[in-house]
């Protein structure tokens, strides 16, 4: 065999875990259920949804909010909406991806496990540095805390966060949890995954509407009016919800999923594999 024929490319790769052909294979359930959606195309949209999320939350913090500071002031709020969306939006929505990377199925679950638990973990640091930029903005101007829906709800996602990612570390990546545990757990992790990331979305729409109506309200150019700002940050609301959805939508679809969602993880402890 000609090393072009050996080896096996990512596209060869995505191919043969098309739905289509995963099908013909019986490693689908039903093909009522099918998408016919290939991964790698919806990966390369969700990455440049993710990156646009990102990058139009820093351009209304530098275009509209004045810019950036580490000092209490409010450019230092601006640092807020950015690293939540970062953090809790677009890392942790990419960490809850990872298991349905058609690429991994056949190889060894631990890096797999491994960028999970570091993708999350990332997003969680960025996560404490925007809730430490709005407290530390509230308290040097005297604004009171935790009074909003959005703060609340806010608040809720970060400490569900928090809770997964210790029982998830506890369960799925310890040598000593047992197996009843692992497998009892497993479907929570999965449900609150999604949980999380809803609340997410509320959090973030709700946040960008709270600000506007701050920032708008005694306006020469009110929010009813649709000013360029409302315009553009209404837009970046809807471009969160479309993100935060399909990545909703990819993790409910049967034929994405890992086929042995159900084994390794309950029978094999992560570290295990290390040792
Ligand atoms: C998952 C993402 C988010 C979480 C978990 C979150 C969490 C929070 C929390 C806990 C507070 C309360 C801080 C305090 O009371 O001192 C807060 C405040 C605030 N956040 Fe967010 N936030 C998120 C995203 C956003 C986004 C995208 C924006 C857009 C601008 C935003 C705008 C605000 C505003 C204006 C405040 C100050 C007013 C208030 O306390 O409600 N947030 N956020």
């Amino acid at each position: 065999m000609s090393k072009a024929q050996g080896s096996t490319t990512l596209w060869n790769y995505f191919s043969r875990h098309s739905p289509r052909v995963r099908r013909k294979r019986g490693v689908l359930p039903t093909s009522s259920e099918m998408p016919g959606i290939p991964f790698l195309p919806f990966s390369i949209l969700q990455g440049i949804l993710g990156v646009l999320c990102v990058g139009l939350t820093g351009f209304w913090g530098q275009h509209w909010l004045g810019g950036f500071a580490w000092d209490g002031s409010s450019e230092m709020f601006n640092w807020h909406p950015v690293l939540m969306v970062t953090g809790m939006l677009v890392l942790y929505g990419s960490a809850a991806l990872v298991y349905r990377v058609p690429f991994s199925w056949e190889r060894p679950k631990l890096p797999w496990k491994l960028l999970h638990a570091a993708l999350t973990l990332v997003a969680f640091i960025l996560v404490i540095l925007g809730l430490v930029a709005v407290f530390e903005f509230h308290n040097k101007k005297k604004i009171p805390n935790m009074y909003s829906l959005h703060s609340w709800l806010g608040l809720t996602a970060v400490l569900l966060f928090s809770c997964q990612w210790i029982m998830g570390f506890a369960s799925f990546l310890l040598p000593w949890a047992p197996i009843w545990l692992r497998a009892l757990y497993k479907p929570i992790h999965v449900f609150f995954g999604s949980a999380i990331l809803s609340l997410v979305l509320a959090a973030c729409i709700s946040g960008i509407n709270e600000k506007l109506f701050f920032r708008l309200t005694n306006s020469t150019t009110p929010y009813s009016k649709l000013p360029a700002e409302a315009w553009f940050a209404n837009f970046l609301g809807m471009l969160i919800l479309i993100y935060g959805l399909l990545v909703l939508w990819a993790l409910a679809l049967p034929a994405w999923k890992r086929p042995d969602v159900n084994s390794q993880d309950i029978q094999e402890p992560l570290l295990q594999e290390a040792r």
